[in-house]
């Protein structure tokens, strides 16, 4: 006789649906596992034999062969312990009522004793099986939170196997974990705006980055205010859409940074790695490749503090997936995929010793040292980089008579009412690769011509600015995408003389710091 179970794979952020099917037989006594799978899985074999006994239930004394389909996909991970476990106990009648297993999908690594272990990527598993029709699906308590959040399946948090057996046998039966939007964005707690005197050009920056997911440089002497700005930056970022969170959720989901009082992600993800970090790192990677920084930084902030400290392989590694907004890991067990839409802030000093430039500083500099310094940073990574700011030393009076500074709860109002107009406008557009686009940053050159057309006196400014600036077409772009934030946060349909101004300000370090 052959009895089924149903459970889920991972395969980077992409899940599918895997089928357990376990034949029994009265001859000999030994217990196979079939179907691709990886140490973990053989590993298995001994998890649920003993999770079994010490769930005071019968193991089957005979043979029984187990096979993991679809088998020409690798399997990793211990997920499916408890699916095999399932069509085993099917197999043998100890689970009555097996029939009511169809329509179910099982989810769960199993400890000896019997206990069910919470894993990592369950939002994505539940995903999966629920796209291949399972209705109920018994997750991990640990994740039942994380699960509850798919809408139209049933999600079952269970401790252990008993727990299992008991429901269907109709003894104790479960009841199903309910969504509640988890209230983290009020919980969270970043520092504010409020905190920093001066620097209003800075702050300013801070907003249409925020506005309009603008990659930002902050570059200036020490102790003016730059890591203080990056780090009030997740106080004013836009609120989620339920798709963003979504996507959030499935990548931390899988590196397994979910607690078990996490439902969904719901604030954007502020990561800020040490520059003794690694390209794998970054950019993500290993035997079973994870998510790396950008990808935990999806549809947040990846804050770089003092860029040039950074190893240039790394920082180079950051060009592809600024780009695409998605990366591919390639490894023997296939090509992964994990999203990366990320804005990037980087903050640094204009030199070693931090103060050319400075107006009353004296910098210590060598002329070549300063070059050195600046071009450790590549141009193709500038490129990418739509607004780059001077944080310059603050004056006495600045100092003094800071207190009446806007809050970030006062900006945050203005960037979520412009974020608001742009994914209105961009509902129905996608970028070449197929991706959707939510805010003004992600705009390809067809979107620039379609949303950021320019009056007369516009196109003259433009003109004039391009000739005097020398500037490429991509920085002409860059400056059109710039103003179309400012003209939203401004709440106007048309990009006006004033908004060109102001994004072409935004790009005033080049001549300066980079040529
Ligand atoms: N604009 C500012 N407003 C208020 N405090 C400031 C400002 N700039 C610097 N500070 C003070 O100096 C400290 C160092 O600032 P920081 O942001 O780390 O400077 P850096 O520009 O070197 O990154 C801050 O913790 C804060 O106490
Ligand atoms: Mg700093």
């Amino acid at each position: 006789m052959i009895s089924y179970a149903y459970t889920a794979g991972l395969f980077g952020i992409d899940s599918y649906e895997v089928t357990v099917e376990c034949h029994s037989d009265t001859k000999l006594s030994v217990f196979e596992i079939v179907g691709l799978p990886d140490n973990a899985i053989k590993e298995a074999k001994e998890r649920v034999k003993a999770a079994c006994i010490n769930s005071r239930l019968p193991f089957p004394d005979k043979e029984i062969i187990v096979n993991l389909a679809p088998a020409d996909k690798r399997k990793e991970g211990s997920s499916f312990d408890l699916a095999i476990l399932i069509s085993i106990l099917s197999n043998t009648g100890i689970l009555e009522n097996s029939h009511l297993t169809k329509d179910c999908a099982f989810i769960g690594e199993l400890s000896l004793s019997g206990d069910i272990r919470r894993v990592n990527g369950a939002l994505c598993m539940v995903l999966a099986s629920k796209q291949a029709g399972r209705k109920k699906i018994f997750v991990p308590y640990e994740n039942a939170k994380e699960a509850s959040v798919v809408s139209d399946v049933e999600i079952y948090g269970v401790k252990n196997v008993l727990e299992i057996i008991d429901h269907f046998n109709g003894l104790r039966p479960l009841t199903p974990t309910v969504y509640e939007p988890c209230l983290e964005t009020a919980k969270q707690t970043y520092p504010d705006f409020k905190d920093v005197l001066g620097q209003r050009g800075a702050k300013r920056a801070a907003e249409i980055a925020a506005a309009g997911g603008h990659n930002l440089l902050l570059i200036g002497p020490p102790g003016t205010g730059k890591s203080m700005i990056a780090k009030r930056l997740p106080s004013i970022l836009p609120e989620m859409t339920f798709e963003e969170s979504i996507e959030t959720t499935k990548v931390h989901s899988i590196s397994g940074l979910l607690d078990e009082h996490t439902s969904l992600i719901s604030t954007r993800p502020f990561r800020s790695p040490h520059h003794t970090m690694s390209a794998p790192a970054l950019a993500g990677g290993g035997k079973i490749p994870m998510p790396g920084e950008v990808s935990l930084a999806n549809n947040g902030v990846l804050f770089l503090d003092e860029l040039p400290e950074f190893n240039r392989l790394v920082t180079e590694s950051l060009r592809q997936p600024l780009e695409d907004g998605k990366i591919t890991i390639t490894r023997t067990a296939g090509r992964l995929t994990y999203p990366c839409n990320f804005m990037l802030v980087c903050a640094m000093n204009p030199c070693k010793c931090g103060y050319f430039g400075h107006p009353t500083k004296e910098c210590t500099c060598k002329p070549n040292d300063i070059k050195r310094y600046i071009s450790k940073i590549s141009g193709p990574l500038l490129d990418r980089i739509d607004i780059q700011i001077e944080v310059p030393s603050l004056n006495y009076k600045e100092m003094s008579q800071g207190q009446a500074t806007e809050s970030s709860a006062q900006i945050r109002e203005r960037v979520n009412k412009a974020r608001r107009i742009m994914q209105e406008r961009f509902k129905n557009e996608y970028k070449e690769n197929g991706s959707p686009i939510t805010c003004n940053a992600q705009m390809e050159a067809k979107h620039i011509r379609k949303y950021c057309t320019l009056s007369p006196i516009c196109s003259a400014l433009m003109e004039k600015a391009f000739n005097t600036l020398g500037l490429s077409a991509r920085g002409h772009d860059r400056i059109l995408r710039l103003a179309r934030t400012i003209a939203d946060l401004a709440d106007s349909p048309e990009i006006e003389s004033n908004h060109i101004a102001e994004a072409i300000q935004l790009r005033g370090l080049d001549k300066k710091y980079f040529k």
